[in-house]
């Protein structure tokens, strides 16, 4: 029987995390656990930086951006030496099972620690909607918000201005955050890894719009990581275009923020059922939301679903908001 257990929250934050605890600690409450906190990720877990979850205030954080436990990337963590160490700072405080939210590198951390016999559960948090086993990640709804909002921001200075802007949003290799902003944007043109385009590609789309159409503006999506350098690409598109580009990357503000409604629930089902699970004894799993309900994957088996294609639903959108 489960008498401890740990949280930490691990690679990039997502609104969403801070819910997605005080659910675990709540939930645990009910079963009569108790709950530890661990900061900064796995190498607060590796320091034995732990804290009693009734030292938090949760309930006055839980609808705030960030992870009040804090996060870092920390690779160490990929040595059997360092999580030996880590298990060991779990066996002092006779802590049985650890919740994991973070991305696909913490579930990696998540199953290596299970394979050693701790009790884990992971959650996928990460903005950027990259992990199959789930159609939503924690934080991705409030980023694609917040790309949505500040899109339209630009748009308004641009069509005052009869301007381009290329809006480059995170997402690391997946394109969803650049392809559902672009949808809800009416971008004119929406660029993902799956869809690449060049220089030339991106500047007769700019003329057919702005000189062709007579449009006021015209937005040009794209993901991070496609482009090296924004400002030279702003540069090309200008002078092959003729018409005045801007080009904005959102960067950090798109992770920050109070998790949209929808998170909050989500993140709330998913705590439940994380300790609900840990309280049956199960272990070595990963909770998604599937067709509205939390269901469970066998992490290995997460970390191996091919993410579906949005190719052609790129394709199909790019040629809507080009008419
Ligand atoms: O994994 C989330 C994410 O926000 C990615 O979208 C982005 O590439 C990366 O983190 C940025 O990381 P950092 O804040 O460490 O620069």
């Amino acid at each position: 029987m489960i008498k401890k257990i740990a949280i930490l929250t691990s690679g990039g934050d997502a609104p969403g995390m801070n819910s997605a605890i005080r659910a675990i600690v709540k939930k645990a409450e009910v079963h009569g656990i108790e709950t530890f906190l661990v900061k900064e990720g796995y190498s607060g877990l590796y320091k034995g930086d732990f804290v009693l979850s009734s030292k938090i205030d949760l309930d006055e954080n839980f609808a705030n951006g960030g992870t009040i436990i804090g996060s870092t990337r920390f690779p160490q963590f990929k040595k059997l030496k360092i999580r030996k160490i880590a298990k060991s700072k779990l066996d002092e405080k006779e802590i049985d099972a650890l919740v994991v939210i973070g991305g696909d590198g913490s579930y990696k951390g998540a199953q290596l620690l299970h394979e050693l016999g701790v009790k884990t559960i992971a959650l996928p948090g990460t903005i950027d909607n990259d992990i199959s086993s789930t159609d939503f990640t924690i934080g991705y709804d409030t980023a694609l918000n917040t790309i949505v909002h500040a899109i339209e921001k630009i748009r308004d200075t641009m069509k005052s201005h009869r301007r381009v802007a290329i809006v480059e949003v995170m997402g690391r290799g997946c394109g969803d955050l650049a392809l559902f902003s672009g949808i809800a944007t009416g971008s004119e043109l929406i660029v993902t890894k799956e869809n690449p385009k060049t220089i030339d590609d991106i500047a007769k789309v700019i003329k057919e719009q702005m000189i062709k159409k007579g449009k006021r503006s015209t937005i040009i999506t794209v993901s991070e990581n496609i482009f090296d350098d924004l400002y030279a690409l702003r540069k090309e598109v200008e002078k092959k275009s003729g018409i005045i580009t801007r080009e904005i990357s959102l960067s950090h503000i798109q992770r920050g923020g109070k998790p949209t409604a929808g998170e909050r629930i989500m993140t709330t089902l998913m705590g439940i059922k994380s300790v609900d699970l840990l309280y049956k004894g199960k272990s070595g799993i990963a909770l998604g939301m599937l067709n509205g309900k939390v269901v469970s994957t066998p992490i290995p088996e997460s970390l191996n679903i091919k993410r579906k294609s949005r190719k052609n639903l790129t394709e199909k959108i790019n040629k809507i908001n080009q008419i």
